[in-house]
């Protein structure tokens, strides 16, 4: 992480830009590595949250799959170097060509989010002369106490299939020709910071294996999403997230007869080696008295606080005041949503002063747009400074 120390050489960058710690993603790589081989757990990458080619390169150096959300980041990942057979595709839609070029790819598996897209796999997979193997999405109805703009396992979201559809069309899945029920996959939601959700998930995911089974689905792999959470609040208390406490979890609930287990993380392994850096443009006072402090970073670069509300820890990291002020943070778009923090002690901030936004390595930079024509923010990493 960026510390007050390296922030002089940081100033011969443009601003805005995102910074990567190197050596922090090698240390959350190494952690759940191997952590995971205790158990024998199967790790991907979920490439949504940082495409970044750089962190994708060092990602599969230490051997991850990966996890992606369209047959662009298919695409991003093969081209990256992550071998197909490693790869998972999952996402509530996905159009013909994009299924078309994962199954040419040859991928891991398909995971199927309805009944018609299992079909619909059936079909081009027929067409291309080939089986697919594909994983069933059940929405388990698991409420995984987070934000609810990214809880995605609860019953009425649109993720997964019902567990009760599921069931009612077995027949009709285990009667297609050209595709095979290689596992189940679930996922409930992000940012995941209530341990004990992955408890209910196990019993749940015990109770659809045993169920199944019963039924006559003879099948491989069990997925379990990704979704563990960060420190937000205080960075540098947790740079690596508990690894070892999510998995112990798993290894001691989950029973499902000697299956693979897959995890799919994102924010837990990029997160917090990423930060923004900001510049401050100007400083002005609203009638009401809020202190603003206008910095040329905005939404289009880390979107998080205006979509859902996200707090990310701000630091000024070249004021040296001993003065402390309350400020409020807004980027440059025109969006009144564009707001970093409310309420922020920071040193006196003035025009000119860096900013770091922390714990933006995940869902920053993969979610930046060009509205108001921004440009894209560059990327930094620590060993090259
Ligand atoms: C299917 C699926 N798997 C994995 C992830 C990664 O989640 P996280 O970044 O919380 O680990 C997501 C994120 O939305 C997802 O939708």
């Amino acid at each position: 992480m960026l510390s007050r120390q390296t922030a002089p050489s940081l100033r011969k960058f443009e601003t805005p830009f995102y910074f990567y710690d190197i050596n922090l993603l090698r240390q959350t790589l190494e952690s759940i590595t191997s952590v995971a081989k205790r158990y024998g757990f199967v790790i991907h990458y979920a490439v949504k949250a940082n495409f970044d080619p750089r962190i994708l390169s060092i990602i599969r150096e230490y051997g991850l799959g990966a996890d992606c959300a369209s047959g662009n980041e298919v695409r991003c990942a093969i081209e990256a170097g992550f071998d197909p057979s490693g790869i998972m595709y999952a996402g509530v839609g996905k159009r013909d060509a994009e299924l078309r070029y994962a199954i040419e790819q040859g991928i891991f598996a398909i995971n199927c989010e309805s009944l018609q897209e299992i079909q619909v796999v059936d079909s081009i997979a027929g067409a291309l002369g080939k089986v697919q193997d594909i994983g069933l999405r059940v929405n388990p109805d698991i409420d995984p106490k987070t934000n609810k703009c990214i809880d995605t396992g609860q019953a009425d979201s649109k993720f997964g299939i019902s567990y009760e559809e599921l069931v009612a069309n077995l027949d009709v899945i285990k009667s297609l020709k050209n595709v095979r029920v290689a596992g189940i996959h679930l996922h409930i939601g992000s940012q995941i910071r209530e341990l004990h959700v992955f408890e209910y998930l196990c019993v749940k995911v015990n109770s659809i294996v045993e169920h199944l089974g019963k039924l006559g689905l003879d099948f491989g792999f069990v997925d379990v999403g990704g979704g563990l959470g960060i420190n937000y609040d205080v960075p540098e208390n947790e740079p690596v997230p508990n690894f070892a406490s999510v998995f112990s979890i798993i290894q001691s609930h989950l029973k499902v007869g000697g299956r693979p287990v897959h995890f799919e993380f994102g924010r837990a392994i990029v997160a917090q080696c990423g930060e923004l850096i900001t510049s401050v443009l100007f400083n002005k006072t609203t009638a009401s008295g809020r202190r603003l402090v206008i910095v040329d970073a905005s939404m289009t670069e880390l979107i998080r606080p205006a979509l859902y509300g996200a707090y990310h820890n701000i630091e000024n990291i070249t004021s040296t005041s001993e003065e402390r002020k309350r400020y409020t943070i807004v980027g440059t778009a025109c969006e009144s949503t564009d707001v970093f923090d409310e309420g922020v002690t920071l040193p006196l901030t003035q025009r000119g002063d860096l900013l770091t936004i922390k714990s933006a390595g995940a869902y920053g930079m993969s979610m930046a747009s060009r509205y108001n024509l921004h440009d894209l923010p560059s990327a930094v990493y620590s060993d090259e400074l």
